[in-house]
């Protein structure tokens, strides 16, 4: 019926054609006497075209600096942990607009990464601009081939998600993230220590179609969800690591279409301030998925904490995360995502909450592909 919906649900195809080609099925490290095999030459699980000649020179740099607005911004704030845990190096994150505001320190040793599916987006032309002047390396990795970004970049990566009509971003989100993590896995490829790392993350790479595909299940379900929030001012999304990301995208959605209220929140920062807002009428959607034991722990010490104050929540947790349904004891309702690789789970859990912001925004009476004030591409500063 409507572009966005369309888009959310064409993403089993779309990231699988943002690794069509540029992934290999077969292991690197096959296991050999339980060890991972270490090879004489180092067969790359990942080619990216467009970064082949310029990997040692990112390798090299004093830091790689992501740098986009939006939905795009998020896709690199959620990748990013992926390329700091694979390349070990420092890994920053700006919004293009502030960095301009800044005049932002780039240096000639600096890689920076753009990021923007229309490659149009005024702000990060501009600070591509800036940082072609420091002489930065300047990689752009966009939806659209022969946008401005595509072309005045030195080099980059297309997403190759197929045109995103809707001015909400979804498809776009997901290969952005499924292409930062290639490129990470790209530039670790060097690293024999990584291998067993790059493969358990490559695996999770190729499973996601049919894990997206569990999750657009999910559509009746957040339907009935929105009927339930439909009335509300605000909405709060909690997440925390990688699912931080996914709880600031979630909230832009719900804004920009739907016209309520939302926050992303970390879950970290809850008792500096969060706490406040919540009581027994606040909707609140904890992302609670099993990131990692750590954090797992982590985000059900949070939602004890939140039930302690008898607030009101909808939890995001892994289809096979029985302790939540202890915790939780029927009192709240669960959304069931397939579990996957730390890396690679945010994508799944950002599915849910598209369609939650779909449903909420038909369910208010708004036009959801057109939403007032905004346009696709921002071609001004
Ligand atoms: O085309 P870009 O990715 O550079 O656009 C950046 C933002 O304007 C864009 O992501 C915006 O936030 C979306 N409408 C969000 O859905």
């Amino acid at each position: 019926d409507h572009f966005m919906l369309k888009e959310i649900f064409e993403q089993p195809e779309t990231v699988a054609q943002t690794m069509q080609g540029r992934i290999k099925a077969t292991p690197i490290s096959p296991m050999k006497f339980g060890v991972p095999a270490v090879d004489k030459y180092l067969v790359p699980r990942v080619r990216l075209g467009g970064l082949v000649d310029y990997v040692s020179i990112i390798r090299r740099s004093r830091r790689i600096i992501f740098i986009a607005c939006g939905t795009s911004y998020h896709a690199a704030m959620c990748s990013r942990q992926t390329v700091e845990e694979l390349t070990q190096m420092p890994v920053g994150l700006e919004l293009s607009g502030d960095v301009l505001d800044r005049r932002m320190p780039i240096f000639r040793d600096d890689t920076c990464v753009f990021v923007s599916q229309s490659g149009e987006t005024a702000d990060t032309m501009r600070a591509m601009e800036y940082a072609m002047e420091s002489g930065a390396l300047c990689v752009g990795i966009t939806n659209t081939v022969g946008s401005a970004i595509a072309r005045a970049s030195h080099c980059g990566i297309h997403i190759n998600a197929g045109a995103e009509i809707g001015v909400a971003s979804t498809k776009a989100y997901t290969s952005q993230i499924v292409a930062i993590t290639m490129m990470a896995i790209v530039l670790a490829e060097d690293q024999i220590s990584k291998r067993t790392r790059i493969d358990e993350i490559v695996e999770s790479m190729l499973d996601l179609p049919e894990s997206l595909r569990m999750c657009l299940q999910l559509d009746e379900s957040i339907k009935e969800l929105a009927e339930g929030l439909k009335d509300e001012s605000s909405l709060l999304v909690f997440g925390r690591g990688r699912n931080y990301a996914t709880a600031v995208e979630a909230a832009l959605k719900v804004k920009e279409v739907s016209y309520m209220h939302s926050e992303g929140i970390n879950a970290g920062e809850m008792k500096h301030g969060p706490l406040a807002l919540v009581d027994e009428f606040m909707p609140i959607i904890v992302i609670a998925t099993m990131e990692d034991a750590d954090m797992h722990n982590k985000m059900q010490g949070v939602i004890q904490q939140l039930m302690a104050r008898s607030a009101r929540l909808i939890i995001l947790a892994n289809d096979d995360d029985t302790e939540m349904t202890e915790i939780v004891q029927g009192k709240y309702p669960i959304v069931r995502v397939p579990r996957s690789d730390t890396a690679v789970q945010p994508i799944l859990n950002i599915i849910p909450l598209q369609l939650l912001s779909y449903h909420l925004t038909l369910k208010r009476g708004h036009n959801v592909d057109q939403p007032r004030n905004l346009a696709k591409s921002v071609t001004v500063e």
